[in-house]
């Protein structure tokens, strides 16, 4: 070829390459008000940022490598792989659980989002990643490791995963050193993960579903907190207590199984548990009594459930704390992701009949303040002045050989790295007062669980508006 044909070939071959890193790869759909497709593709690849151990080929990130691939050593096991937790490097399993039990409700309940926005098979690859890492975490019959990292540790360290030569305990529950918390919401989660590969995978399915049945078993059998067992307290203690994940995990096995055994375990817990009358509006990692109601109301067979989740969207649209503009503001830790976790409840609700078009469009508001109607994005590379100083050790490394240390996270300079989909904590006041700024981790740090109510609120967006 000419060189006066090959220039304009060349041309758009490296515009298209710088589309390419200009947008991870995820290119935009054409959907507005805002790219909710695009936004998920990002989302999803935010879970390959967070991978942890050996990255298989189709890695997209490429400023992650192989890291803590000895973990679980300390044991005598092979513990590698699953997801950091968040912008630091401890492998939380708690939080893990609930991520993969919202992000499996969210690709199984709305999976025409996902197949819109072309990410099924990403969707289904995040999950697998973490229940792959889980079923490596069950050690033995009921015999579960809940963590691998120390968390006061893991915290004096700033720098690249790939780099890092701290010591990482592995920690676990089993019969001797229970916790029906960490067990329900891994429960929780292997049962929902279980529906989304029971069309594709039966036996994979069916391997996840027996794990959640002997994890159900072990938290029914020992009631008490994880944290008396694991060092998890100062980082994800179950402040609600293990009554809703109990409650949680059981509806889930309902919910995988059909067997009316479970749903009747579900109810005695509510009863027992007295879960009509708690009064927290929220839903995220520590409390799912909301996604009790939620679920309960779908299985349909007392009315109760219905009109006990009707007040909890009643009350979390007129009696809650709202910042000026508009976002539901339960507290200054993760203000959005409590934000989106509620969204995805009220999806729920208007879906199964609760005051549709209302809470619908409480979903809507709450999502829109997350990707653009502040004026700017709180997705990192995502839509209008994203931010570029996530809370995020990694991303803020420049490449090797420079070095990376607490000077990292204090410059001034945004992160080398863009941790595309990234959803950041956000607003600290009901003022809607928020800096992109890294060393405040309350506003700017990412994390497993605020990414799956984002992908999973996303998802239902996509599949109710195109
Ligand atoms: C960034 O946040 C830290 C921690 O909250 C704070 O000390 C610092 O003053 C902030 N920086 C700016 C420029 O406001």
């Amino acid at each position: 070829m000419r060189a006066w044909i090959l220039a304009p070939v060349l041309a758009i071959f490296l515009f298209s390459l710088g589309a390419y890193a200009q947008n991870g790869g995820c290119s935009s759909t054409g959907q507005s008000p805002y790219d909710y497709s695009q936004a998920l593709c990002m989302a999803m690849l935010f879970y390959e940022a967070q991978r942890s151990g050996y990255l298989p080929a189709d890695n997209r990130v490429d400023w992650r490598g192989d890291s803590a691939t000895g973990d679980g050593s300390d044991v005598g096991l092979d513990l590698e792989g699953g997801y950091y937790d968040a912008g630091d490097f401890v492998k939380f399993g708690f939080p893990l659980a609930y991520s993969v039990a919202v992000l499996a409700w969210g690709l199984d309940e709305y999976s025409g989002g996902y197949r819109t926005a072309g990410q099924t098979a990403y969707g289904r690859a995040t999950i697998k990643r973490a229940t792959d890492y889980l079923l490596k975490c069950h050690a033995g019959s009921k015999v579960l490791y809940g963590q691998c990292g120390d968390g006061d540790i893991d915290h004096e360290y700033w720098g690249r995963p790939e780099e890092m030569t701290m010591s990482r305990p592995s920690y676990k529950i089993d019969e001797q050193n229970p916790g029906a918390d960490l067990a329900a919401e891994t429960a929780a989660g292997l049962a929902a993960a279980s529906i989304v590969f029971q069309g594709t995978d039966a036996s994979y399915a069916n391997q996840l579903l027996d794990f959640a049945k002997e994890m159900l078993e072990l938290a029914d059998e020992h009631q008490t907190s994880y944290v008396n067992s694991i060092p998890a307290g100062d980082f994800y203690n179950s402040w609600s207590g293990f009554q809703d994940e109990l409650g949680w995990g059981a509806c889930w096995l309902y919910k995988a199984t059909g067997e009316q055994s479970y749903y009747n375990q579900a109810e005695g817990y509510y009863n027992s548990f007295n879960m009509a009358n708690d009064q927290e509006v929220n839903f995220y990692w520590d409390d799912k009594t909301a996604g009790v109601y939620a679920l309960m109301t779908e299985f349909g067979q007392d009315s109760k459930y219905n009109d006990r989740f009707a007040q909890f969207l009643d009350s979390m649209r007129t009696s809650q704390r709202f910042t000026n503009a508009g976002l539901i503001f339960i507290n200054d830790w993760g203000s959005i992701r409590h934000a989106l976790g509620l969204a995805f409840i009220a999806i729920r609700g208007a879906d199964l009949g609760i005051n549709p078009a209302t809470n619908r469009n409480f979903a809507q508001t709450q999502i829109d303040y997350a990707v653009g109607s502040q004026g700017h994005s709180f997705v990192v590379g995502f839509g209008t002045n994203p931010p570029t100083h996530a809370h995020h050790r990694a991303a803020s490394c420049e490449d090797p050989p420079a070095p990376c240390s607490y000077d990292d996270m204090n410059k001034v300079d945004p992160n080398p790295h863009v941790i595309y989909g990234g959803l950041v904590g956000g607003p600290t006041d009901t003022n809607d007062n928020w800096q992109d700024n890294r060393s405040n981790w309350q506003m700017t740090e990412v994390g497993l669980d605020y990414n799956a109510v984002f992908s999973s609120t996303l998802a239902a967006i996509i599949t109710l508006n195109y």
